[in-house]
């Protein structure tokens, strides 16, 4: 019989996450969740029990492309029926040769991947960099409700907000000493993070934040080389500060001091001093890089040893470039344009709307892909009508595509009937996207082909649509994000807000790339799915 590579149990149960005790979504018991290590080239099974009572479940592999296993990309309404409480589900996961890098995993129902999630690695062929060891950070922020409570508020009439973020979490721990202006009231527990001197570490930072945008500098070591951007090696990258948003990984080389500098700074703990931005609530948190294993009690500092930029919207834009060529289409190759506008609506309750279609749980009554497994090509939606409709199908609500087609996609950041304005992180499911660039204003393709010029763009799976503010005041100014597409995957894959709180209400569009035959009629993807990993109802015997 068949046996999974890997077993995730997620549980419902009670925990004290920056001091707020609640009941939380757990992967195996712990945020963040056990790493998973996967190795590129090959599929590994998952099964993912769903033992929470009273909630739905899915797990989404952030990140990889599942070009060979659309169906386990883990998506409620898009590729299966989320899994029942006390049913499981077999995931095929399956990495492609070139995808070492750093990924995650999460629940995609709701508010769970906030603590329903933990680091996916991809081993394989031999890093182009060289380094001594590797230090995992899984970032985070918390909030003073539960995560059922955030998505009733936020789905009701009248609407709810959250809350802000409380805490920023490394690792699980909050060093958090700031919250909005007063001092926070989560007890300091900082992460530490033991090095020696004179190594190269790799740190691989994982953005499993739900809503804020964290910057974060190190003390005494300003000497950080990003090195990979979400899974995808890049040309090596200086910077002295990190800046990190929900579903976006970085890793980072950090070469320690040498043993005669710690001598003479006289110190032998560091603090990484975290904070979020562009939010009503200032959070500054910290962190700690250990020289002599220091296990006791800390206190924060009494001043906070760094000044970290306050601007967003320039950190790395135009920099980041593949180590290798990587088929970036050019301009001339772009066979349609589409722009999309996400803006807030109030109709009782609040809402996003791209293009006016905004993403709730009726959208797709059956979900696309299982659709179009049971009923063919009628199933696939209407591509003539969504060029006609600012890209999506009236009657499906899906956006379609064809093998072949290279997209360029605008967002646009404009303020929206009601007023509200805020900036976010866009996360495409699926093969990785070439990132275009960004700016205030308007997008102007010449303009921006001049930045391109001699310039290749890394392949992301997450950027930020940024808000842009003149200096010193609230003032929301117009902006934009470029992307480029080659569709080449056939399956659904999801386009949407990576803050939680705005995937609830409705920042969300669902692309069908392909049509039947290149989907169904395509043993390789059907093969697996059909014998193990389509029977979402197969219930727990364990
Ligand atoms: Cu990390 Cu659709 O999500
Ligand atoms: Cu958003």
């Amino acid at each position: 019989s068949f046996v999974p590579d890997i077993i995730l149990r997620v549980t419902s149960e009670q925990r004290t996450i920056a001091g707020m005790s609640q009941t939380y979504p757990l992967v195996n018991g712990s945020y963040p969740g056990p790493q998973i290590e996967l190795t590129a080239g090959q599929r590994t099974w998952i099964r993912v029990y769903n033992d929470m009572q009273g909630d739905n479940l899915t797990m989404h592999w952030h990140g990889l492309s599942q070009r060979v296993a659309p169906f386990a990309d883990g998506t409620p309404e898009a590729s299966q029926w989320p899994i029942p409480p006390s049913y499981f589900f077999d995931y095929e996961v399956a990495p492609d040769t070139g995808d070492e890098g750093t990924y995650f995993y999460h629940s995609h129902v709701y508010f769970q991947a906030a603590t329903a999630s933990g680091p996916l690695i991809v081993r394989g062929a031999a890093s182009p960099y060289q380094y001594d060891e590797e230090i995992v950070v899984f970032v985070g922020d918390a909030f003073n409700k539960s995560g059922d409570d955030i998505t009733q508020g936020l789905l009701a009439n009248p609407f709810v907000w959250s809350g802000e973020a409380t805490a920023i979490l490394f690792n699980g721990h909050s060093g958090t000493t700031n919250y909005n202006g007063t001092n926070a009231t989560s007890p300091f527990d900082p992460a530490v993070f033991n090095v020696q001197p004179s190594k190269t570490y790799l740190f691989r930072f994982i953005g499993g934040q739900a809503l804020s945008l964290v910057t974060f500098g190190f003390e005494d070591h300003s000497n950080l080389t990003v090195v990979e951007a979400d899974g995808a090696y890049t040309k090596p990258a200086t910077t002295d500060h990190i800046q990190i948003g929900s579903g976006q990984r970085f890793s980072v080389l950090l070469t320690t001091k040498s043993e005669q500098e710690l001598q003479s700074s006289g110190k032998k703990d560091f603090w990484i001093q975290q904070e979020n931005r562009n939010r009503p609530a200032s959070l500054v948190a910290f962190s700690v890089l250990s020289y002599d294993n220091s296990t006791s009690a800390l206190s924060p500092p009494a001043v906070n040893p760094l000044s970290l930029p306050q601007d967003v919207t320039t950190w790395l834009e135009y920099t980041l470039q593949p180590v290798t060529p990587d088929d970036f289409p050019t301009a001339a190759e772009v066979t349609r344009r589409i722009t999309i506008t996400p803006v807030q609506v109030s109709n009782g309750s609040l809402i996003w709307a791209q293009n006016n279609l905004s993403w709730t749980e009726a959208t797709a009554p059956v979900p696309y892909l299982v659709s179009i497994y049971e009923n063919g090509e009628s199933a696939i939606p209407n591509y003539n009508a969504s060029v006609a409709n600012y890209g999506w199908d009236p009657v499906s609500k899906a956006w379609p595509a064809k093998i072949g087609e290279v997209l360029e996609i605008i967002i646009v950041n404009d303020a929206g009937p009601s007023g509200g304005f805020d900036q976010h992180p866009f996360h495409f499911h699926g093969r990785h996207f070439w990132d275009i660039g960004s700016g205030n204003g308007t997008y102007d393709p010449v303009e921006n082909e001049k930045k391109l010029a001699g310039f290749t763009p890394a392949t992301r799976d997450t950027v930020w649509s940024y808000r842009y503010q003149a200096t010193g005041d609230m003032y929301q100014l117009l902006g934009w994000r470029g992307l480029r597409v080659r569709v080449t995957d056939a399956g659904v894959w999801m386009f949407h807000c990576h803050i939680l709180q705005h995937l609830i209400m409705g920042m969300a569009t669902t692309w069908v790339f392909g049509d039947y035959k290149d989907i169904i009629q395509n043993p390789e993807m059907m093969q697996g799915y059909l014998t193990y990993g389509g029977d979402v109802y197969g219930s727990d015997s364990n």
